[in-house]
């Protein structure tokens, strides 16, 4: 049964979700297994787990935790990020919402995703 209300808890499952396809991702896999390890029980994914939940409700819910900048830590690793890593990004987040949400909310969150990752895009000047 997909879900037809965005709440905390399937947020939760959003990006716990997408992190399992993303750790067994051959392209963008090991982006995020050498900045935050391999095992998403340990401390510092729990804490990146934690903190996307609160970006993606501050879009979706109007919560306020979300107080830090998306853009900022992708600057450090851009030299491993290209268009072809963000499409990658994009698909495995599109496979996972499908796995959640009626198509109505998962095609916002596809379209909100793709207009950010069009403009990290282009403010990392990425090809
Ligand atoms: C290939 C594409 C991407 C890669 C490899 C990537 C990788 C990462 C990594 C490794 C971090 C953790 C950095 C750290 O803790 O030092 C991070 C943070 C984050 N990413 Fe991405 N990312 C990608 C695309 C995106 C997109 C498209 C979005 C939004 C739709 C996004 C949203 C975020 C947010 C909100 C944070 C937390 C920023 C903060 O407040 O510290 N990322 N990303």
């Amino acid at each position: 049964m997909l879900d037809k209300e965005v709440t905390k808890k399937n947020l939760n499952k959003l990006v716990l979700g997408f992190y399992t396809r993303v750790l067994k991702d051959d392209l963008i896999g090991p982006i995020f297994i050498d900045i935050l390890g391999k095992d998403l029980k340990e401390q510092k994914w729990k804490a990146h787990i934690e903190l996307l939940t609160n970006f993606w409700a501050s879009l979706a819910l109007g919560e306020k935790e979300y107080k830090s900048s998306p853009f900022a830590p992708h600057i450090e690793f851009k030299e491993r990020l290209s268009v072809k890593a963000f499409e990658q990004w994009l698909k495995l987040f599109n496979e996972t919402l499908n796995t959640i949400f009626h198509p109505q909310i998962a095609d916002q969150f596809l379209a909100k995703s793709k207009t950010i990752a069009g403009n990290f895009i282009r403010n990392l000047q990425l090809t």
